[in-house]
């Protein structure tokens, strides 16, 4: 750019572009609700996000044929860990039909076991790794995304164990394979950054980061979108953050992080939180724990949520 032509471009105009926040790295942590009609919203075709998980192997029907490339997770154990290949053979089997698979993502929370996480131990995860994950890699180049431990202490602890496992099985004690690192955060912006400061720094080998739910949960909305704006700048900027799916994709009348950090209002329209999420502008659309005189929450879901999050805030 030629000097002085910065002064060309009107203040107000120089503003906007440092307020709109747009990344290639976001995706959408999704979880199927009783509002399906929702689902359209995160494929919009102006929607930033590029990628999606669901906790599970297999992709949603209503994403086949979308931007939205599809990452399988193996969520948990199999009861054998040795013998079942359910995973890697429903990912083979959607590689081999066409599916562009480029990764995939290893157990959910696998150190939480009273509040939902998949309760894998340390020596079991690292016989599945071996069995299940390790031969996408060697077959097919699948990148392999670590278990995704909760943000409590216990996540470090098991994930040591998990690589002290791996070293152990292998005949000539080399650790299991992994290409980057899925991190969970429920709390505020100084702890999420202090936390990824900690795993980068134990992790030195493993240069890249996910951070595959997060969220500041029962805040004030003004607390909840100040998060927001600034993790969501960070991840941005890091470069070892290589891609990041907010939690997730509810409304606010059945979130179990709290209303005000949610995507969705109650009526199924982005929040301001959602649309900047999916490189838009703010809606307005302010969001409430309950639906006038309609009730949303459905059991099934709460318990489905409760399932897969919640213990990370403990
Ligand atoms: C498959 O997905 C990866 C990761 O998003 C992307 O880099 C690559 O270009 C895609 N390949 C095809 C053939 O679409
Ligand atoms: C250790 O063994 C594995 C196979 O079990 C092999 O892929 C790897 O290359 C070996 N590493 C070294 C350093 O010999
Ligand atoms: C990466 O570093 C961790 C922590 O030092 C270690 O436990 C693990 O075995 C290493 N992984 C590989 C593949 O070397
Ligand atoms: C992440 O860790 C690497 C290796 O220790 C270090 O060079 C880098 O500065 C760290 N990045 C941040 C943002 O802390
Ligand atoms: C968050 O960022 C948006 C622009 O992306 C801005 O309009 C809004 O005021 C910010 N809110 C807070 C609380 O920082
Ligand atoms: C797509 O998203 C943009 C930005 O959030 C929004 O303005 C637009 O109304 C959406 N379109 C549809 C069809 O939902």
């Amino acid at each position: 750019m030629r000097a002085g032509m910065r002064s060309l471009i009107p203040l107000y105009l120089l503003a906007d572009l440092a307020l709109a926040t747009t990344s290639a790295k976001r995706g959408l942590c999704y979880v199927s609700t009783d509002h399906e009609a929702d689902d359209n919203i995160w494929d919009n075709s102006t929607s930033d996000l590029t990628w999606y998980y669901n906790y599970g192997a297999s992709p949603e029907a209503e994403y086949d044929g979308t931007d939205l490339e599809f990452v399988p997770m193996l969520w948990g154990a199999p009861s054998n860990p040795t013998t079942d290949m359910t995973f890697y053979n429903t990912v083979k089997g959607l590689i081999e039909g066409g599916q562009n698979i480029t990764y995939v993502l290893g157990f959910n929370e696998p150190d939480g076991c009273t509040s939902g996480g998949s309760c894998v131990d340390a020596e079991t995860a690292a016989q599945v790794w071996k069995t299940q994950m390790e031969p996408l890699k060697k077959a097919y180049g699948v990148k392999l995304g670590a278990p995704a431990v909760t943000g409590a202490t216990t996540g470090f602890t098991w994930l040591q164990n998990f690589f002290t496992q791996c070293a152990a099985l292998s005949s000539n004690g080399t650790s299991c394979e992994v290409d980057f690192i899925p991190v969970h955060w429920y709390g505020d912006f100084q702890g999420l950054a202090s936390h990824l400061g900690q795993v980068n720094g134990t992790y030195q080998n493993i240069s890249a980061m996910w951070v595959t739910e997060y969220a500041y949960p029962d805040g004030s909305l003004e607390d909840s979108q100040d998060f927001y704006n600034t993790s969501a700048e960070y991840f941005d900027r890091l470069s070892y953050i290589t891609r990041y799916s907010y939690f997730g994709a509810f409304r606010s009348s059945v979130s179990n992080v709290g209303a005000n950090a949610a995507m969705l209002d109650q009526n199924g329209k982005l929040t301001d939180i959602g649309s900047w999420y999916l490189g838009g502008s703010a809606t307005g659309n302010v969001p409430k724990a309950s639906s006038a005189g309609t009730v949303a929450k459905t059991a099934g879901w709460s318990a489905f949520v409760f399932a897969v999050a919640m213990w990370s805030y403990l």
